[in-house]
């Protein structure tokens, strides 16, 4: 994916919008979102909650599909890959961390870390190398063996953040990632992703917390699903 031309967003969305069937109610996920993300970039998308943040972030890592508008990835129509080019693409270019962890309670920390390996077809002694470099590069790896419902809600987010970026991702999203974590375990969080930018990866971070915005290269704000400029972002939110 890092190969988009220098002019090409890597990713782009026009006037995207989602709406959620909730019953008989129709719930505005989104509405008319115009963006580009180039490679390379460290985005924060700030927003209130219910604003919209995880919304886009499922659709920028394609685990949900808008309901209008064009989402492209280098140039191409996400709607025009098959299933299995989409789950390929997610599996070898896109890292996720999410606002919950996803971790498979009954698994070692390792275990849970090699997993994306595992379904990328990588050999047995190859995943547990590039799974114990991914549990130290968090600091977590003395934890290595322990089941994952043995973890304190700080060390599952390592965990978790380590199987996002054992197969080194060329695109990150990270939703609320510092959400569960210390302000020290934040920080740690934080200087890992600034030093993956530095190394090339393309980051998207969403946050309500202006101090962590503030480690991104470029901030969009959202509101009731629309994109604002900080200048309305900051009247409507007083
Ligand atoms: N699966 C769903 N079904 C119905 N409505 C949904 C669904 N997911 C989200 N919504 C609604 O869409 C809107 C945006 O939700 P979203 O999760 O994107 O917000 P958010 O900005 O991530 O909030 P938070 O900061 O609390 O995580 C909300 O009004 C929410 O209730
Ligand atoms: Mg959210």
């Amino acid at each position: 994916m890092a190969s988009a031309a220098a002019s090409e967003p890597l990713l782009r969305l026009r006037k995207v919008s989602k709406i959620y069937e909730a019953g008989t109610q129709a719930v505005v996920g989104l509405t008319d979102v115009d963006l580009d993300i180039f490679s390379g970039d460290f985005l924060a998308v700030m927003g209130p909650s219910g604003s919209g943040k995880s919304t886009m972030m499922n659709i920028l890592g394609c685990l949900d599909v808008p309901t209008s508008g064009v989402y492209e990835i280098k140039g191409i129509p996400v709607s025009s890959l098959s299933p299995e080019a989409l789950a390929v693409m997610r599996n070898r270019e896109i890292g996720f961390i999410f606002q919950v962890f996803h971790l498979l309670p009954r698994y070692s920390a390792q275990r849970n870390v090699e997993l994306p390996l595992l379904y990328a077809g990588v050999g047995r002694e190859e995943r547990a190398k590039r799974a114990l470099e991914a549990l130290r590069s968090v600091g977590i790896k003395d934890r290595k063996d322990h089941l994952s419902n043995e973890l304190s809600g700080g060390q599952k987010q390592k965990v978790a953040i380590a199987r996002a970026l054992v197969n080194r991702p060329s695109l990150l999203l990270a939703d609320e990632p510092t959400g569960n974590l210390d302000s020290k375990s934040g920080e740690e969080l934080l200087s890992i992703l600034t030093r993956l930018n530095a190394e090339g990866a393309t980051i998207v971070l969403v946050t309500h917390d202006l101090a962590i915005a503030k480690y991104a290269r470029r901030i969009v704000y959202i509101i009731d699903g629309r994109l604002v400029t900080p200048e309305e972002y900051r009247e409507m939110r007083g």
